[in-house]
């Protein structure tokens, strides 16, 4: 009996040992202990046997079963370990790998240089009036004393809606609307998207303008020239000047355009400013008394100063940009540029 107990240990032993994974170990635990396992059936068959030899086959079953047992729990807690120490391994991460950056975004070059202009002016007490993009052609035209024969109100310019209805080719009407709504004295920007009917390097069919606008009593070209000096200022180097050439807008008389020197060559003449050593940034001008009475100014009273830039162009100058196309395009590696954090 002995020696048959002793075969099924070193069996259930040698078969132990090719065990590599708990799914095998639990398929031969129940081969030996399981509900019709080898050693259940053995205790099992003790019903059957008389009571001396009960009591003695009876321990040597209950001592090979302890022994099993034991054994089984042995390797269970081997494979635990093993498995434990394989799952560590495989799920290991090397903390001195670099990590990976999270991706910082920016602000819009756009966004950048328009915010820094309307700074500046706030800094010199402007509100921000913002005006629709679908405009009529009274605030578009008419208000803005440009007459009918003016070449901006050709289709070829300008994206009509219907007769009256337009997309503003410039933030212009923002001046008429504000003049309509308040008395001076009046210190306003307007700023926004515009649409003109034009596509190449220099010129996109969407672009952007800040219309500037001051109302009181007593303002001169001198106030226009102050301010813009100190706008320049901010926006290019210290050293930048402006200077004041005679223009013609229908909206102010008289009207100048304005010029800075060139950020590249300061002023030496280069490729940028086409060897002038000046570029022009904006038109302005003393508002066309004409203007200040169509919206209910008092003209007799008041005088005004406008002015009208774009934004596109100031950030092409400012930064070296020589296609209006690339600020619209949204190139990754362009746009990372203008991440100065
Ligand atoms: N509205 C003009 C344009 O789009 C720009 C402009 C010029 C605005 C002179 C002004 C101004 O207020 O005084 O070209």
């Amino acid at each position: 009996m002995q020696e048959k107990f002793d075969l099924i240990l070193q069996s259930a032993k040698s078969e132990l040992e090719s065990i590599s994974n708990s799914k095998d170990l639990f398929d031969l635990k129940t081969k030996y202990l399981g509900k019709n396992g080898e050693i259940t059936a053995l205790l099992r068959g003790m019903k059957d046997l008389s009571p001396q030899e009960r009591s003695s086959f009876g321990k040597l079953v209950n001592d090979l079963k302890t022994a099993v047992d034991a054994l089984f729990v042995q390797k269970e807690q081997a494979l635990k370990e093993k498995e434990l120490e394989e799952r560590f391994s495989k799920e290991a991460i090397d903390i001195t790998l670099p990590g990976d950056k999270p991706k910082i975004g920016s602000l819009h070059p756009l966004n950048i240089v328009k915010n820094k202009i309307l700074n500046a002016f706030m800094g010199m007490g402007f509100e921000v009036f913002e005006g629709p993009e679908i405009e009529s052609d009274y605030y578009c035209f008419q208000a803005l004393n440009i007459p009918k024969d003016h070449p901006a109100r050709d289709m070829q310019d300008t994206f009509y809606i219907t007769d009256n209805l337009l997309l503003r080719p410039h933030t212009s009407p923002g001046q008429v609307r504000t003049m309509e709504k308040k008395q001076p004295p009046i210190k306003i920007l307007s700023p926004g998207r515009v649409y003109r009917a034009d596509d190449d390097a220099s010129h996109s069919p969407m672009f952007h303008q800040i219309e500037g606008l001051v109302v009181d009593k007593g303002v001169s070209l001198c106030d226009l020239k102050g301010l813009l000096d100190e706008f320049v200022r901010v926006i290019f180097d210290e050293d930048t000047k402006t200077r004041f050439r005679p223009s013609y807008f229908p909206f102010t008389e008289p009207s100048v355009e304005v010029d800075v020197t060139c950020c590249k060559c300061h002023g030496k003449g280069c490729s940028l400013c086409k060897g002038t050593g000046w570029i022009e940034i904006l038109g302005a001008g003393i508002v066309n008394k004409k203007v200040l009475e169509m919206s209910g100014i008092d003209s007799d009273v008041y005088s005004g100063l406008a002015f009208g830039l774009g934004i596109e162009r100031i950030t092409m100058i400012k930064y070296g940009i020589s296609d209006i196309r690339t600020l619209f395009e949204n190139n990754v590696n362009f746009l990372k540029q203008f991440n100065r954090r």
